[in-house]
């Protein structure tokens, strides 16, 4: 049985705790946060807690734990993985690895130096979707894959933090991007070389200057192109898109509009309940998610990343994979100030 501490308490811990709870192998054992660690703690029956300033080293110093799972604010990232290299813990890390190239190499290196295992939590290459269109693509039903298109967009984020650019390191290119960029290059198969894009702050001026608004390319050393749209100022809720397009096929995938549920209601919204992560309304026409840890990839990417550590192999996505995609959107970033095609600098 792995055990697994949590650093954090908020939207994305309570995703990682419905997929925990679908595994066998895994226990979570203690949760730590600066608030709401003990009434977490509670409501998922998790026996140990750590709250207060000092958090972070109360986890990671407990001998009981095999594996950190950091689900804290990005400008914690690097401190959480100082604190569990420190401590020989093998790590899991919340997307973006850094708010930008220099904190994913600082990361990078702390877990390389103190030899412990890191896992990327990329959700989203573990997509049960995703994973069905690389075999197939890797299987020849695409052809060569020519063109990928990313879309991922909602109204904006949950946690104030998010909004201030100093803490989060970005808008919706390094919030979401990160997501459309990795899925696109694990699609496409070759090597990011280039970057262009443009990003603006448009609806939320009044609470951000990060960007509300991205499109990003970047071209692959086979002349592929891949495409991420970013936005946090589009109504619907939750909007994750992937297209692909290849020499012999096509492929098109909705997660959050092809549900295979569509229900109409004028009921009062009280009776309808949660539709979709980041709804705006639960009125007319629905498309009711289901099973969402599953669908968004949580509960194969955390049975990914605990099996690996119970084998002590390194996961398939990890902290080299994180560090790519920090440098394709730092390329990104310097492409929206230049105007012009941008280097990805590795
Ligand atoms: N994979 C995904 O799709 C996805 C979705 C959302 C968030 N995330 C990532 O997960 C990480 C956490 O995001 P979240 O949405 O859970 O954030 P959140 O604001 O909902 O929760 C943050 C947690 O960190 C704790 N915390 C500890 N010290 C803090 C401090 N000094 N300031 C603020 N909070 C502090 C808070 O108490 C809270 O429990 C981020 O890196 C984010 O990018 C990933």
């Amino acid at each position: 049985m792995l055990k697994i501490g949590i650093l954090g308490s908020g939207f994305i811990a309570d995703f990682h705790m419905q997929a925990y709870k679908q595994l066998c192998d895994v226990r979570v054992v203690s949760v730590a946060s600066r608030t709401r660690a003990e009434s977490f703690a509670r409501s998922w029956g998790i026996s140990g807690w750590f709250g207060g300033d000092e958090f972070m080293d109360g986890l990671c110093g407990d001998r009981e734990l095999d594996a950190v799972d950091i689900c804290l604010p990005n400008f914690l990232h690097v401190d959480a993985v100082r604190a569990c290299a420190d401590n020989h813990k093998n790590v899991i890390l919340e997307k973006p690895l850094g708010r930008n190239v220099r904190e994913a190499k600082e990361i990078a290196d702390a877990a390389t130096r103190s030899g412990v295992l890191h896992g990327y939590a990329e959700n989203q290459v573990y997509l049960p979707q995703i994973k069905r269109a690389e075999r197939l693509i890797r299987g020849g039903a695409m052809g060569k894959v020519l063109h990928v298109r990313a879309r991922e967009a909602h109204f904006g984020p949950h946690s104030d933090w998010f909004w201030e650019k100093e803490l989060s390191g970005g808008g919706s290119l390094l919030d979401m991007g990160c997501h459309s960029l990795e899925v696109t290059r694990k699609l496409v198969g070759s090597e990011p070389r280039q970057a262009f894009g443009a990003g603006s702050t448009q609806l939320h001026r009044d609470k951000t200057d990060a960007e509300d608004e991205s499109v990003s390319l970047i071209k692959y050393s086979g002349g592929e192109i891949g495409q991420a749209e970013n936005s946090w100022s589009a109504h619907g809720g939750l909007d994750m898109r992937y297209e692909i397009f290849g020499s012999e096929g096509a492929l098109f995938l909705d997660v959050t509009r092809e549900t295979g549920l569509k229900l109409f209601t004028v009921a009062d919204e009280s009776k309808v309940g949660y539709v979709v992560e980041k709804s705006e309304a639960a009125k007319g026409w629905l498309y009711p998610i289901w099973r969402e840890a599953l669908l968004y990839g949580y509960v194969d990417e955390l049975k990914d990343f605990t099996d690996s550590f119970a084998k002590g192999e390194l996961p398939s996505e990890n902290f080299n994979d994180g560090l790519l995609v920090n440098q394709m959107i730092d390329a990104c970033y310097r492409s929206f100030s230049s105007g012009k095609w941008e280097p990805i600098e590795r």
